[in-house]
């Protein structure tokens, strides 16, 4: 029987199959099998060198260095996400929509690393040698010693790289890359796949540290390329709401630093500007009276983070009332929904219930679901949460509130931000801290008594200071 000579390769999961089917079987997706051509490259039969068998070495886990070298690029809100620099000899992935601003920021890393002596190199597949100079004009980095090239056949980039040896790499996009080694067109999972190897591969060999972008589909994978986030050592997301100025650079996976850090940026004329209080972006221009908000003391990574959020629940005019949720978890809005009817008395029935965080943010915390009673409390019953107040607690389905991890951090800054009270769950134990000596804690330990201190309110014609009595 002859070899065959094409394998069938699903473009979401990566699953070979031997002929070609509508569906894919492992993960279910309709047309994405690619026909593509076997060789060795994508792992067919092993290659001459390989088969003679060359003695691996064991090594003990203690090791002689003791700090990993670190590149830090300058931009301080990069640098913290990456774990405070690049590594050399590591890959990274940065992924993110479409005109987010990825290209932009990592011209603008290029342009501070190649101001600190390191030797930088440029390659853009997407765009024009002449489109990236007029950027690097406009962010005011035409001066700047970055090599820049635009190419797409990987052969040639390698041989250039390994003849300029540069510390840092971007390639701009992984995307657009392709080997001529293998048959399958460019942006197909088996190019992606076999030219974020080779590169992977160059940067531990010659000690630089390759910087991949990678495009982001609709459902928030990186498209193709979920193959090449287990290839690299760190997986960054530049993420953010087109309509709004400020964009997020969160780590998803990294071999070297912590997980959970954020850089803050924001889109100007000029390029990106690092946002150094977050705080004061998101709450910039609200309004302390209005019915419906609650300023959430939020974390993000190490960091806190306060950012408000609305609340509006009006009157459904047919059918299955609506419930509608930008950036929070739409099942976590029913869960809280659920308990203020069930452990409450609250009635939702009937009530289309719009949920909005202010400024684009996105809030993956359980511990903003105190902030979202309490602003959904505070439109169905149409009173304002007392003036310059935090609200903060996780809320179980029991209808209690629990104190969340690092209370001190997030109120500390809403000191520094001039809030002065803060609705949260007693605290495990107390903060030592002198800063909080002006804040007032008002404790709510379940959510019943949240509901109280709004009613009396309300009975009370607007805010009262004894229903909100600490
Ligand atoms: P870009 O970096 O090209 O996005 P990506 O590489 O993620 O596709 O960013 C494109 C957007 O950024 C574009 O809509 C214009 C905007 N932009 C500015 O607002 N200011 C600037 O200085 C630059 C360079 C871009
Ligand atoms: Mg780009």
């Amino acid at each position: 029987m002859p070899k065959p000579i094409s394998q069938f390769v699903c473009q979401s999961c990566g699953t070979i199959h031997g002929k070609w089917a509508g569906r894919c079987d492992a993960c279910g997706e309709w047309n994405t099998l690619v026909e593509e051509s076997i060789n060795p490259v994508a792992g067919g039969k092993p290659s001459r060198s390989r088969r003679k068998g060359r003695m691996i070495e064991f090594v003990d886990l203690g090791s002689e260095s003791a700090e990993l070298p670190r590149m830090a690029s300058g931009i301080t809100e990069f640098d913290r996400v990456a774990g405070g620099g690049l590594v050399p000899g590591s890959a990274l992935l940065v992924g993110g929509d479409p005109g987010i601003g990825k290209s932009t920021l990592l011209l603008q890393v290029c342009g501070t690393l190649a101001g600190k002596d390191a030797k930088v190199a440029y390659v853009s597949g997407e765009e024009s040698a002449d489109q990236v100079q007029r950027r690097a004009k406009r962010l005011g980095l035409a001066k700047s010693p970055v090599a820049l090239a635009a190419e797409t056949s990987l052969g040639p980039i390698l041989d250039a790289l390994k003849d300029e040896r540069p510390d840092v790499v971007i390639i701009d996009s992984i995307q657009t890359l392709w080997t001529d080694q293998l048959g399958a067109a460019p942006g197909t999972v088996a190019q992606v796949r076999a030219c974020a190897q080779e590169l992977t591969r160059f940067a531990k060999k010659s000690g630089a540290c390759v910087i991949l972008v990678g495009h982001v589909t609709k459902d928030g994978q990186i498209a193709g390329p979920r193959v090449v986030e287990h290839m690299v050592d760190a997986v960054m997301y530049f993420e953010g709401d087109k309509s709004h100025q400020f964009r997020i650079l969160r780590a998803h996976k990294n071999r070297f630093g912590p997980t959970d850090e954020i850089g803050v940026f924001e889109m100007r004329e000029s390029g990106l500007a690092e946002i150094e209080n977050p705080s004061a972006l998101f709450l910039d221009g609200r309004d302390n009276a209005a019915t419906g908000t609650a300023v959430f003391a939020g974390l993000e990574g190490t960091r806190p983070v306060l950012t408000e959020i609305q609340a509006l629940v009006a009157p459904a005019a047919f059918g299955t009332p609506r419930r509608a949720v930008v950036g929070w978890d739409s099942s976590r809005l029913a869960m809280v929904l659920a308990v203020l009817e069930a452990r409450c008395g609250v009635s939702f029935g009937g009530q289309d219930v719009y949920l909005n965080v202010a400024g684009g943010l996105r809030i993956q915390e359980p511990a903003a679901d105190l902030a979202v009673a309490a602003a959904l409390l505070s439109s169905i019953y149409d009173i304002s949460l007392p003036a310059d107040s935090v609200v903060f607690g996780e809320i179980s389905l029991s209808g209690d509130v629990r104190p969340v991890g690092r209370s001190d951090a997030r109120l500390k800054e809403a000191v520094k931000l001039g809030f002065s009270k803060a609705i949260c769950a007693s605290p495990r134990r107390k903060a030592a801290n002198s800063n909080l000596i002006d804040l007032s804690l008002i404790a709510i330990n379940t959510l019943p008594d949240l509901v109280t201190r709004v009613e009396n309110c309300a009975n009370g014609q607007g805010e009262s200071e004894s229903a909100w009595a600490a």
